[in-house]
């Protein structure tokens, strides 16, 4: 697994995103130094996504001459046309509006920090609504890309499992995004190191979030034209609204995909422990089964309610895929596989075939692993098996959900 023998090799981004394998170039294609600024075309002028590609090649620029930029000349300014979105969800806010919003940025206000900086509650009354402002650390250039390709895409997509973006503040050095709240917060925490007053979720719950996060994922492959690899699928980047309600956050990573006959974009390897496909951590080559798998070690985090990545722990016990492979293959261990905070309550056929799907998707080969749209397929059927602990024979006499999909005929796990 490439991923496992990169440990130890990798940088620690300033940003917090790790740089998986340092040993391959940002963006292996050549770029011209100091490229003369063209006008766009016509073709280009219509490319939603001209911001995004435009963000990297800024940020090559920039990085090559260590000096300040503003997310304003990123053409941003084509979404948001006269300060106003012309997308759906975003617009811009002043400095002082958000400053106001959260109490001066009050500790109290604080939801927590993550690599890019810290995340605070909000009361925007502008909009009239409970917003989270995502403050970015300012202390280095490395996040500004981020910034703009969150923008950018946040403003084009619309999908009731991608987290909502009101807006976004680009004052001097200032860089804020403002989300919609999401008020169970994200889904490590429901998952792992419980406080004592939290309680575990149950099978059906893990099953619903799953399926709603890989509509979501399926909505970025699928649906979106030209179709987005995400990059960064990991339980803290899946948010919690009412009713266990989850969202994909954190777009800061998305690549537009492989276009034409490419099957690939090559990148820097960037991305969290545990959550990165072998193939992608070795070869630099991005593609949408990248994603499958980080969407496997989610799925199996929520069967087993182990994390994806556990330095502390064991050789063998560190990757969870790495720990669960060997007990794909014997199907007496999969009952040693779920979550003890489960205490038992959980349909055994649901289990079986939740873990061929976590196994297929975490397979080393990425040609192996699934499409998209066959994981919700799959998922969708799996979360309707509502299971009552109370009514056990309704849990048995299902077929497998991966068979209804028909295009799974490789043996990767039997069930
Ligand atoms: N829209 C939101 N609503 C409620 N809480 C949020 C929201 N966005 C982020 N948070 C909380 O803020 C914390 C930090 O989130 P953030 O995305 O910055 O970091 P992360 O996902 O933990 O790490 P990374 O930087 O690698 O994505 C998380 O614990 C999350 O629960
Ligand atoms: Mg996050």
């Amino acid at each position: 697994m490439g991923c496992f023998t990169c440990t130890g090799k990798s940088d620690k981004e300033p940003n917090g995103k790790t740089d998986i394998n340092n040993k391959y170039p940002r963006n292996q294609v050549k770029r011209k130094k100091n490229p003369e600024k063209q006008p766009p075309s016509e073709k280009e002028k219509l490319d939603p996504f001209r911001c995004i590609k435009q963000a990297e090649s800024k940020e090559e620029v920039s990085k090559d001459k260590k000096s300040h930029f503003d997310a304003n000349d990123l053409e941003l300014k084509d979404i948001y046309k006269d300060g106003k979105s012309v997308g759906k969800h975003a617009q811009i806010f002043t400095f002082n509006e958000l400053a106001a919003a959260t109490g001066n940025f009050r500790a109290d206000c604080l939801l927590g920090e993550g690599g890019f900086g810290k995340v605070y509650k909000g009361n925007l009354e502008k909009i009239n609504e409970v917003v989270a402002i995502k403050q970015l650390d300012h202390k280095g250039l490395q996040g500004t890309k981020e910034f703009v390709v969150e923008v950018a895409t946040l403003s084009l997509v619309d999908h009731t499992n991608l987290v909502k973006l009101f807006g976004f503040c680009a004052e001097r050095d200032q860089r804020l995004l403002v989300y919609e709240y999401m008020p169970l917060g994200s889904l490590d925490t429901h998952l792992h190191d419980l406080p004592p007053n939290r309680k575990a979720l149950d099978w059906n719950t893990r099953m619903k979030i799953a399926a709603g996060a890989a509509r979501g994922l399926e909505y970025l492959h699928d649906k979106l034209k030209p179709p987005i690899i995400y990059r960064d699928l990991k339980c803290s980047n899946i948010l919690l609204g009412e009713g266990y309600h989850p969202k994909l956050s954190d777009f800061g990573l998305a690549k537009v995909g492989p276009s034409g006959d490419r099957t690939h974009v090559s990148t820097r390897v960037m991305g969290t422990y545990g959550y990165c496909a072998p193939d992608y951590a070795m070869t630099g080559q991005l593609t949408f089964k990248s994603d499958i798998y980080s969407f496997g070690v989610v799925l199996l985090e929520l069967i087993t309610g182990r994390k994806a990545y556990e330095p502390f722990k064991g050789r063998k016990e560190q990757y969870l895929v790495a720990w669960a492979r060997p007990m794909f293959r014997d199907r007496n261990q999969f009952q040693l596989m779920v979550d003890p905070k489960l205490q038992g309550q959980y349909p055994v056929k649901g289990l079986y075939q939740a873990l061929a799907i976590a196994a297929m998707c975490v397979q080393e080969q990425p040609n192996m692993r699934p499409i998209i749209s066959d994981v919700v397929t799959a998922l969708t059927y799996l979360s309707s098996q509502s299971y009552n602990p109370g009514a056990l024979s309704s849990q048995s006499s299902r077929s497998s959900p991966l068979r209804a999909t028909g295009k799974q005929t490789e043996e990767r796990v039997s069930i």
